[in-house]
């Protein structure tokens, strides 16, 4: 039965997981620091970093599997969309590997693979089901029917859900991810504090860059009055506006579960580790009788493990890719 290396190298975190016939036998993740000064991703040092930490974080998913180099029947990669020069260090070693060993070589989307990490563990969500995709760059509402039938039904017109937490983080001078951060501070704090407004837009798609500035003016405003009133008010500040894009998300999910008739429900991506959208989720799950998937920490913010679990579906399928597949930073489906 197969035995496939995955490796993730979309944007910032390097990761490698070993998926022994569906299942996960290790994820290994290196993270980057040194955006961390500069309030975001810088593209360079991103690949740099890549490159330095990939053969470590490759040997060490191998190791932690106890399985051998030669033991692996197929690799694959995060082909997009993410970053060109992130995305060349994965797929070059992935092509390199499957040339030396002889093994196929499997691509990956990246957004797809968020919502298969719902197949890594059980519960696993029956066909069809609704997820809500949430991530650094994107923001979807997806109809799943099938392991690669996925429509996007909904979504942002312009900033991510991700990018709405992480640029407010900027605002109050947070450093970069802010989303963690937003949401430890706004566990402290009182969501009904400060109101900020909610777009008006239609169907199931989403605006986040009316709430950005609405945040940046409403502090603006407020710190001439009272230079101290980021820190005397930071709690409440992150819990207002986290229930604000929390209600955002919801709202837009809850249209289309009852506009398609589904009641499975799921999460993935960075932001569903938000502990306000998981509650909330559970929440509606009970006032709308939904059976929701909510994925385990460590498969909600980049990991190779659901690029590896989604390249087995791929496998059984024998769906594999030649040496001339090249990195495609833009979502290609
Ligand atoms: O999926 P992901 O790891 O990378 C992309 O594909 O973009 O998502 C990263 C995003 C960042 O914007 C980060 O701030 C956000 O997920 N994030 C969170 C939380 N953990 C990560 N946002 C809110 N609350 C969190 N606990
Ligand atoms: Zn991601």
């Amino acid at each position: 039965m197969p035995i496939i290396l995955g490796i993730e190298s979309s944007c910032d975190d390097t990761s490698a997981a070993i998926c022994k016939d569906g299942l996960i036998y290790s994820n290994t993740v290196a993270n980057q620091s040194i955006h961390e000064c500069y309030g975001g991703v810088v593209p360079e040092l991103a690949s740099r970093a890549h490159q330095q930490n990939i053969i470590p974080t490759i040997y060490q998913a191998i190791s932690n599997a106890k399985i051998q180099k030669n033991d692996v029947n197929a690799i694959a990669f995060t082909r997009g969309p993410g970053l060109l020069g992130s995305l060349l260090v994965g797929t070059c070693f992935a092509k390199a590997f499957a040339l030396a060993n002889k093994i196929p070589l499997i691509e990956v989307d990246h957004m797809q693979a968020h919502i298969l990490a719902h197949f890594i563990d059980d519960p696993k969500p029956s066909f069809p089901f609704i997820c809500l995709t949430v991530s650094g760059g994107h923001t979807q509402i997806v109809l799943v029917k099938d392991y690669f039938n996925f429509t996007i039904v909904g979504q942002t017109t312009d900033d991510a859900a991700g990018e709405a937490f992480d640029k407010t983080a900027k605002i109050l001078g947070l450093p970069y991810p802010g989303g963690p951060l937003i949401d430890q501070y706004a566990q402290l704090g009182n969501s009904a504090a400060f109101k900020f407004p909610e777009p008006k837009i239609a169907g199931f798609d989403f605006s986040f860059s009316g709430l950005k500035t609405s945040i940046l003016y409403f502090i603006r405003d407020e710190v001439k009055k009272n230079p101290n009133f980021i820190t005397t008010h930071l709690a409440d500040i992150c819990a207002s506006v986290q229930l604000r894009i929390i209600t955002i998300l919801l709202a837009k999910l809850k249209l289309a579960a009852k506009h398609y008739g589904i009641k499975n429900i799921a999460i993935a991506g960075g932001v569903s580790a938000n502990s306000g959208l998981r509650k909330a989720l559970e929440q509606a799950a009970l006032e709308n009788n939904w059976q929701v998937f909510i994925p385990k920490f460590e498969y909600c913010t980049d990991n190779a493990a659901m690029i590896a679990i989604t390249a087995y579906h791929k496998y059984l399928k024998q769906d594999f890719v030649g040496q001339t597949v090249v990195p495609s930073p833009r979502l290609h489906w």
